[in-house]
């Protein structure tokens, strides 16, 4: 496992974070057991991850705790969000931190992110909310602020571009894939100008690990013209068989390795997160994050195949 600092905050973190959110849970949404989820982050641990990020919306918090406990805190570092914010005053905001901390079973947050902040709660959550997260910070409850965005909603990163112009934010979270690359020059220009630390969620999702659900998002972005299907073709690619040829032309183990080396050697991502319930898939995920970049050539035709689209998040 490689190791970088986040952005300015001067923390070292492994390149690979664990994400307990998204659409496995740590393998609780598929019905999978607590036991299970521990020992998928406890794996990931042993293996060298000392990024762990987790929300009050996942309920994935006390899990996280149970695979944290005897593991000294300094070694790690620990991400979570605020998840319903959207009705509290800052004095509910630094109350919700010590819930966090409660669930978590620690007594500071590495960072502590707003969740889901859309463009239009943006300067309520500033002028409304942020001061409760400062307070916290004073108090030594968190050492560095952060914030997301609602991907699925805000697919051009909106809200992300908009939070960027001000320097309120330490870290932020962002989705970027190689169907939608559109936070390169949207959001990392910003973020690698600014220092802040930048944390990759969305980097496989159903699309780039499902290849039925892949052939539907090329087939609407080929429709809606964001896609040049002579391009497509010309590289290899069909409606059908859309990136069989990123594999067969690197050394690729699948499309979801390609998918994680793409993002996690991407100038200004910090942190690519991988969300999984499986054993396998995240010794697998760990395997791939260890890996050199892909055939630069064939990063420079997926740029250009997915240079104009921004609609899509992988899902
Ligand atoms: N707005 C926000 O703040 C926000 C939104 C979304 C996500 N996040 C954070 O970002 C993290 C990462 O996002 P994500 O969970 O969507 O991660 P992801 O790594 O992009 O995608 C996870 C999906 O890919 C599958 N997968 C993972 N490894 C695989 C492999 N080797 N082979 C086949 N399938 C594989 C998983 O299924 P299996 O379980 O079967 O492996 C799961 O369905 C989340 O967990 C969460 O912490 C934040």
């Amino acid at each position: 496992m490689e190791y970088r600092e986040l952005g300015r905050t001067g923390m070292t973190t492994s390149v690979m974070g664990v994400g307990t959110g998204g659409p496995s849970r740590v393998g609780l949404r598929d019905g999978g057991s607590d036991d299970g989820a521990v020992e998928v982050i406890r794996r990931a641990i042993d293996s060298g991850v000392t990024f762990i990020d987790t929300a009050e919306a996942y309920r994935t918090e006390e899990v996280v705790a149970r695979a944290i406990h005897d593991v000294p805190r300094d070694s790690l570092q620990i991400s979570t969000k605020i998840s319903r914010w959207q009705d509290l005053d800052a004095a509910g905001i630094e109350a919700s931190v010590d819930e966090r901390l409660r669930a978590l079973g620690t007594d500071y947050l590495d960072v502590c992110h707003l969740h889901a902040v859309t463009i239009d709660r943006y300067n309520e959550v500033i002028e409304r909310l942020y001061p409760g997260l400062v307070r916290a910070r004073e108090a030594g409850k968190v050492r560095f602020l952060g914030v997301t965005e609602m991907f699925n909603g805000d697919p051009g990163h909106e809200m992300l571009a908009r939070a960027l112009d001000d320097d309120y934010w330490d870290v932020v979270m962002v989705g970027f894939n190689i169907l939608n690359q559109s936070a390169r020059e949207r959001v990392l220009e910003a973020t690698q100008a600014k220092g802040i630390g930048v944390l990759a969620m969305f980097v496989v999702r159903l699309a780039l690990s499902r290849r039925e659900r892949l052939v539907e998002v090329v087939d609407e972005l080929v429709d809606r013209g964001e896609l040049d299907e002579a391009l497509l073709r010309e590289l290899g690619g069909s409606r059908e068989d859309p990136l069989g040829w990123v594999v067969e032309r690197t050394d690729a183990a699948s499309l979801v390795d390609a998918a994680y080396r793409f993002v996690r050697h991407e100038p200004g991502i910090d942190v690519t997160l991988s969300g999984t319930g499986s054993l396998d898939h995240l010794l697998a995920n760990i395997e791939s994050l260890d890996r050199p970049p892909l055939d630069p050539q064939v990063a420079e035709q997926l740029r250009r195949l997915f240079a104009r689209v921004d609609s899509v998040t992988a899902q």
